[in-house]
């Protein structure tokens, strides 16, 4: 059977790209911090929801499409920020981006990406984010964006939920580092991803953080990454939202809100849309999940920007509950990295696919011809009714 018969839904390509990875990769990818509450919660949250079909409201062509900061989208989705993609299958971000272009998604580099941000500029993915950190190196951040800009991105994303690394333990269980250094047991484990070694051969030696390269400088990865994690910025507040806000014209995307509180605010600075997000479970374990802290924040924005979010999105079902309950559109994380795993640019292209079907479907089943008809009535235990 090929990979694509067997790969029939986002758990089965999940599967796939277990099989595939060095155990160590998988679960830098897999894993959340500490106890994976937060995790665990992000996709149990949507079992709480109900559909209820309206079958003869005749939905016989189904539009998917969605418009927000200026693009139209063939689908509700957008390939969230990932960083290093680059190690799951050689030049990974180009690849996703492509295919996230394809498909009409919309697609957001990481500050961590193997690749270079104009490199992944380079492929005319299109509409494209670029998503920074505050860094107590403030000229470093201003730099970024400066070259986002400089490169034609779409919009800028501020990731709010890093200040701090997230205790990820399954890192700290296989001794996971960066670049990866495997034992002689993980090693002759690793014989079985034959695949993945002889693919990434020439690969490995280059893996880097290519936006933190000098030009001219051969940086050592490690000290790369260790320099990273001293630069993020605990005393991060909104006046540094302030500061970037005044710094570029580009659309301002703030990512990791959870409470309506910090929504108002995002807005009262001048953010042009939000994400609700946890960043996956990887940082905060315990943290409300996504799709718990919609409906509050949704109430609060009342529609003024648009209010996108991530965290276990594993169906259409899980797009069209999203939908209803308010969001615009949602992001994808783990998932791409199943799909670029598996099959690279095809790969993630298929992910996308999956997703377009099953959110047509139950489009169709529900009666729903369009996205802006997904509203709270296709829901049986609406927020506040229950
Ligand atoms: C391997 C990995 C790396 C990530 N790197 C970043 C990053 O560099 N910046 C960021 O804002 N979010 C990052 N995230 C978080 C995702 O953008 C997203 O918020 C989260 O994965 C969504 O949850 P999901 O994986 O359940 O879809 C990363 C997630 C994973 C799995």
């Amino acid at each position: 059977m090929t990979w694509r018969k067997k790969a029939y839904n986002v758990e089965t390509l999940r599967q796939l790209a277990k099989a595939e990875l060095p155990r160590p990769i998988f679960d830098f990818a897999d894993g959340g911090a500490e106890d994976e509450r937060t995790l665990r919660r992000n996709e149990n949250a949507f079992d709480d929801y109900w559909l209820v079909p309206r079958p003869m409201n005749g939905a016989a062509d189904r539009d998917l499409s969605v418009e927000f900061l200026g693009h139209r989208y063939s689908i509700p989705l957008v390939i969230g920020p990932t960083g290093l993609s680059g190690l799951f299958w050689p030049d990974g971000e180009c690849a996703t981006a492509r295919a996230a272009t394809a498909v009409g998604a919309g697609f957001c580099l990481s500050h961590g990406s193997v690749c270079t941000l104009e490199a992944l500029a380079d492929t005319k993915a299109h509409p494209r984010w670029m998503q920074v950190f505050l860094y107590r190196d403030r000229p470093f951040t201003k730099e970024l964006i400066r070259r986002a800009e400089a490169a034609n991105y779409d919009g800028i994303v501020l990731t709010i939920d890093n200040q701090l690394l997230g205790k990820r333990e399954r890192d700290l269980a296989n001794g996971f580092t960066i670049p990866p250094e495997f034992s002689l047991v993980q090693s002759v484990a690793m014989l079985a991803k034959i695949k993945w070694w002889w693919r990434m051969r020439s690969e490995l030696r280059r893996i880097t953080f290519g936006n933190y390269v000098r030009p001219g400088k051969k940086e050592d990865i490690k000290k790369l990454a260790s320099r990273m994690a001293e630069l993020l910025d605990p005393a991060l507040s909104w006046k540094d939202v302030d500061w970037i806000r005044s710094m570029t014209s580009k659309p301002l995307i703030i990512k990791g809100i959870l409470s309506a509180n910090e929504a108002e605010a995002a807005i009262h600075h001048g953010a042009d849309a939000i994400v609700v997000s946890n960043h996956g479970g990887r940082q905060l374990d315990g943290a409300v999940s996504s799709l718990d802290a919609l409906p509050g924040i949704v109430r609060q924005v009342d529609g003024r920007i648009p209010v996108l979010l991530d965290g276990g999105v594993r169906r259409g079902t899980d797009v069209v509950i999203a939908l209803a309950l308010g969001a615009t559109a949602c992001l994808l994380g783990r998932p791409q990295l199943w799909g670029v795993s598996v099959a690279g640019e095809a790969g993630v292209r298929h992910l996308l696919e999956i997703y377009a079907k099953e959110i047509d479907t139950a489009m169709g089943l529900c009666g729903v011809g369009k996205i802006a008809d997904i509203d709270l009535s296709l829901l049986a235990n609406r927020p506040g009714n229950s």
